[in-house]
């Protein structure tokens, strides 16, 4: 694993928008795997200001997003097909067709996870995840407990995590109790792996994804056997290292 230590959030974004710049300018058919969430905001703000400035390229870029809340329809504000779009695709020029998010709203949820896998076969496997973290150190939506064997599937929402998203809703209500997540597997897949983790409250559990024993009770360890993982971490979340 490599650790990269960022001085601040600005260099911070700056960092991961560098990874994902490279990885567009060797290889401009790039398969991206992409997460939501609060951590990569800054990341795909940078990136708009690239393709605007001309510098890079998303017209032949294809994408698979993590996951998806089960039963939010897209046009729903917190649905992160809703995100994906606020915050990258309606503002650099992807082409629609190459844009993959689990649908949440598909009532055969076996079916959409067998496609989602075997679309992403078919582009040839992504070439660079992009990964949040959860507090207690979910990847996607792999909750402690996952098998490492895990594919894309349904998967039932920790009490944590949908406490942690409710921040993003007017009630804990209102937060989803499942969603459709690509695997541990499927992430494990990926070529190249880029962990962000952002904030003094990601710092215990940054430690424990890092230097602690590789485990499913840690979702986020099974990266320290990934050939070509690294993790960016700002100072905060980097405190316990
Ligand atoms: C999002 C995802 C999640 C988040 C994680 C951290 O697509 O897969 O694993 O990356 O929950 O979320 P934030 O960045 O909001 O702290």
């Amino acid at each position: 694993m490599k650790i990269i230590i960022a001085k601040n959030k600005e260099e911070f974004d700056r960092i991961a928008a560098d990874m994902v710049s490279q990885q567009l300018k060797d290889k401009p058919d790039s398969v991206l795997g992409l997460a939501t969430g609060s951590t990569p905001i800054g990341l795909y703000a940078q990136l708009v200001e690239r393709y605007k400035k001309g510098e890079i390229d998303f017209s032949k870029v294809k994408t698979f997003n993590l996951d998806e809340y089960k039963g939010l329809p897209k046009t729903h504000p917190q649905s992160y097909y809703f995100f994906m779009f606020k915050h990258l695709f309606s503002k650099v020029n992807i082409d629609p067709e190459n844009i993959h998010i689990p649908n949440g709203e598909v009532e055969d949820s076996a079916k959409e996870c067998e496609e989602y896998e075997k679309n992403i076969k078919e582009a040839g496997g992504i070439d660079l995840q992009i990964l949040g973290i959860g507090h207690n150190g979910h990847i996607g939506f792999n909750e402690p407990g996952t098998p490492f064997e895990s594919t894309t599937s349904l998967i039932d929402l920790d009490q944590r995590t949908i406490e942690a998203n409710s921040r993003f809703f007017d009630s804990i209500n209102e937060v989803p109790r499942q969603a459709i997540s690509m695997g541990i597997k499927t992430i494990m897949q990926a070529r190249k792996i880029v962990l962000m983790i952002s904030g003094k409250d990601k710092a215990e559990i940054a430690a424990k994804a890092i230097k602690g024993p590789v485990t499913t009770q840690v979702p986020a360890s099974v990266l320290q056997l990934h050939p070509f993982a690294t993790v960016l971490l700002d100072q905060e979340a980097a405190s316990l290292l």
